[in-house]
């Protein structure tokens, strides 16, 4: 980190450095970020977003073109059509593949050359070239696309809190941030700023309980961390904890908790990625999931989510910049850091811990990658449905004599524990587990024991 003076109206002394830590923040083909993304599959449009033109889409840095074949199939191929470079955005669609307009070059989904119109007959040129193109995979009202080396495809992960419960409803979405994706991405690993950011400095932007500042602990599990943010609300405690999932990925609750009510959750109300464009704009997309166990009051509106839409305030730039200067939201405070954050001019408080967290996670994906190796998370976390731990948890745990915050980070390690352990359990039989096992604790009095050891455990450095 650059030194900074500490002198008053020293901002000409201030560092000019333009350090955006490139390793972690540039995305393009041959950067240390760049290919560690390019080892993961990544969300990048909604299927209501492709209709039956071709689609110029950058993505990773990448120019490329995202189409839909008449007989169904998606393909994703690079813009610049091989014979002589014009874009394939001007395309003619067919039953197989696509054909470029300039002189009939046609092009399959895989980007296999199916004709070569104007060649002699016998011309083998069609067999000497290949069209640039991309794997793509659809679920759920998104298209994916996997865009490292072919002979290292990841199994496309089916994450459980898009599997159970069994009426989940997942909507499909998409915000544009013109910022790195790095930081929209560490905003998922920062709960403190639920506190500042959406009550007690701008005022209340989802519920008055987002105010109470939590107690923080930070977690490392199989797929990256679980940031846990613990409120007291009036005898209840409440617990938001959210996956940080490498290297893009995040979950949350819901926007919309009062703390009245006693809830468990072992699942999501947002499943997102933060997908980079280029280096420096990105896109949250994702899947708001509708179910009773995350909304039971069924207060989520499906009506306001989908392209630059979602039903939690602050996320776009939808709102007059007066309104968003007054009460600045999610997109407004990551975009404000500007197009790539300069990180020497940092400095990361105690609260950051999840930040550093994360970006020593991703670091070591990067030099993973960069040894010739395949990244640990979440590509090698076994087959079939990939367990998470996302909870929304609010149990009655009331104050006693002796120090609450040491009272909120036992209740907050104690359930994501036992949340984090019971991941070998099918799906669905792991909401009841853990119920049961934090029922038995509140009823044993456990999440009183060993108060005095608890309090500053989590005031790590951050820097560390
Ligand atoms: S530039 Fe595409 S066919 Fe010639
Ligand atoms: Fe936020």
């Amino acid at each position: 980190m650059a030194k900074i003076p500490i002198q008053p109206y020293s901002g000409y002394l201030n560092p000019r450095s333009n350090d955006d830590d490139p390793a972690l923040t540039h995305v393009g083909a041959g950067t240390p970020g760049g290919e560690y993304l390019r080892r993961f599959w990544h969300p990048i449009a909604m299927v209501a977003e492709l209709k039956d033109m071709p689609m110029p889409i950058r993505v990773l840095g990448e120019d490329l073109i995202l189409f839909r074949d008449k007989s169904g199939r998606v393909g994703l191929v690079h813009k610049h059509c091989s014979h002589r470079g014009t874009s394939l955005e001007y395309g003619i669609i067919g039953e197989r593949g696509i054909r470029c307009a300039y002189h009939g070059w046609a092009y399959d989904v895989d980007g296999t050359v199916l004709d070569t119109p104007s060649e002699p007959a016998g011309s083998r040129l069609k067999e000497t070239v290949c069209q640039g193109a991309y794997r793509t995979h659809e679920s759920h009202g998104l298209i994916f696309t996997y865009m490292g080396p072919p002979d290292q495809v990841p199994e496309f992960p089916v994450y459980d809190t898009t599997v159970w419960p069994d009426d989940t409803e997942l909507v499909p979405l998409k915000l544009d941030l013109p910022c790195n994706w790095l930081q929209a991405h560490e905003n998922a690993a920062d709960p403190i700023h639920t506190a500042y950011l959406h009550s007690i400095v701008t005022g209340v932007q989802f519920t008055p309980s987002f105010a109470a500042l939590p107690v923080l602990e930070f977690a490392e599990t199989p797929l990256g961390l679980l940031a846990i943010a613990t409120r007291r609300c009036g005898d209840n405690l409440w617990i938001r904890a959210s996956d940080v999932i490498l290297p893009n990925m995040a979950q949350f609750g819901t926007g919309f908790v009062d703390g009245e009510k006693e809830k468990f959750a072992l699942t999501a109300a947002f499943t997102r990625w933060i997908t980079p464009v280029d280096d420096t704009h990105c896109w949250y997309i994702g899947w708001r999931q509708f179910n009773p166990v995350i909304d039971p009051r069924n207060e989520g509106r499906k009506e306001n989510i989908g392209r630059n839409r979602i039903d939690l305030m602050g996320q776009t730039d939808e709102r007059p910049y007066l309104e968003r200067q007054k009460s600045p939201g999610d997109w407004d405070a990551i975009v404000a850091q500007g197009p790539i954050v300069k990180r020497t001019h940092e400095h990361l408080s105690w609260t950051d811990k999840g930040v550093a967290m994360l970006r020593r996670q991703l670091r070591a994906g990067i030099r993973e990658v960069q040894s010739g190796l395949v990244p640990a998370a979440p590509r090698n976390y076994g087959k079939g449905i990939v367990p998470t731990y996302n909870n929304e948890t609010i149990l009655s745990v009331p104050q006693k004599d002796g120090d609450d915050k040491s009272l909120l980070q036992s209740f907050g390690h104690k359930v994501c524990k036992v949340a984090i352990e019971s991941a070998h359990l099918p799906v669905g039989e792991r909401q009841r587990h853990v119920e049961r096992a934090v029922r038995a604790m509140q009823a044993s009095g456990e999440f009183y024991d060993g108060l005095s050891q608890a309090p500053g455990q989590q005031q790590e450095d951050a820097n560390a």
